[in-house]
């Protein structure tokens, strides 16, 4: 595996790939678990043999908001480079600097609207900083698909409006959540929790499953999916529990299309997210 540090090396690399070969892009943030890693196996699958896969490593600054969690984002590169190996991946850019991507820079990019509920309301300027830097990468790598996750679920939303919108080319992939034994969805957050938070947050995914039931069992109006459940997310601290339309990611009273249930929960100062589509 290739490991590129700088922009310059990346246009260089880039430049010297075959035409015709399939390239397969993952952004990540590091501190790699399945839920990166199933990602990365579904670039080089759809690569193929004699295509490339390559993923970015990168705390990106300018989506951390001031007093959130940038200084304490866990980080370890060489436990990830191996990992990304094993998974297939060809190349991993690891800016050495942000400067590699933020030097002299003047431009944002801004979808606007999606990014009004959601964890866009609680994280003001978040979603302008992943736009960006995933709109610098796109440039940089010129991916055929670039491959991010449902549990993101705003995140890939936005994205996919960004990439229509700004004809970036090449495809973007959704790809399901993976989760740990227990339910919790996977997160390089999780490292954070300590023992007891870490079993209090079960709460999420013991929340996710009694909404899924509700609605299984016919449930449609919101308040009946989760009026009284979100009780159960109790000892976290709620920064948000919704229920919203799947593409406009309006919060809705009643379900009569494909909606997403999503939660941002705190357990022990680590800010948790997890979503549920629903499809009536
Ligand atoms: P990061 O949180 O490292 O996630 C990288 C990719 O992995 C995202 O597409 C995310 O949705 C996906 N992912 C994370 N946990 C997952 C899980 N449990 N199951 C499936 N996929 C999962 O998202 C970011 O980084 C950044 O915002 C980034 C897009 C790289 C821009 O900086």
């Amino acid at each position: 595996m290739i490991v590129l540090r700088t922009r310059d090396a990346v246009l260089a690399w880039r430049q010297g790939l075959a035409d015709g070969a399939t390239l397969a892009f993952v952004p990540t943030m590091g501190f790699l678990h399945e839920g990166h890693l199933s990602l990365m196996r579904e670039a080089r699958r759809r690569a193929g043999d004699d295509g490339v896969v390559a993923i970015s490593i990168f705390v990106n600054p300018t989506q951390f908001g001031p007093g959130e969690d940038l200084d304490r984002y866990p980080r370890d590169e060489a436990g990830d480079l191996a990992k990304a190996a094993a998974a297939g991946v060809d190349v991993a850019f690891c800016p050495a600097d942000p400067a590699e991507l933020y030097a002299r820079s003047r431009t944002w990019v801004e979808v606007e609207g999606l990014d009004r509920h959601l964890c866009g309301r609680s994280r003001p300027g978040h979603f302008r900083g992943v736009t960006t830097i995933v709109a610098k990468l796109w440039g940089l790598i010129r991916p055929d698909v670039a491959i991010f996750g449902e549990k993101d679920f705003q995140q890939l939303a936005i994205l996919r409006r960004m990439h229509a919108d700004l004809n970036l080319g090449g495809e973007i992939v959704g790809m399901p959540i993976v989760r740990e034994t227990d339910g919790l969805a996977m997160s390089s957050r999780n490292a954070n929790l300590d023992p007891a938070s870490r079993a209090a947050a079960r709460a999420i995914p013991g929340f996710m499953a009694e909404v899924r039931r509700r609605f299984d069992g016919g449930a449609r109006s919101v308040d009946a999916l989760i009026g009284d459940a979100r009780d159960a997310l109790e000892p976290g601290v709620i920064d948000y529990v919704e229920v919203v339309d799947a593409e406009l990611l309006e919060p809705i009273a009643e379900i009569t299309g494909p909606a997403l249930c999503a939660v941002a929960v705190r357990f022990g100062g680590v800010r948790l997210i997890d979503n549920a589509l629903l499809r009536p």
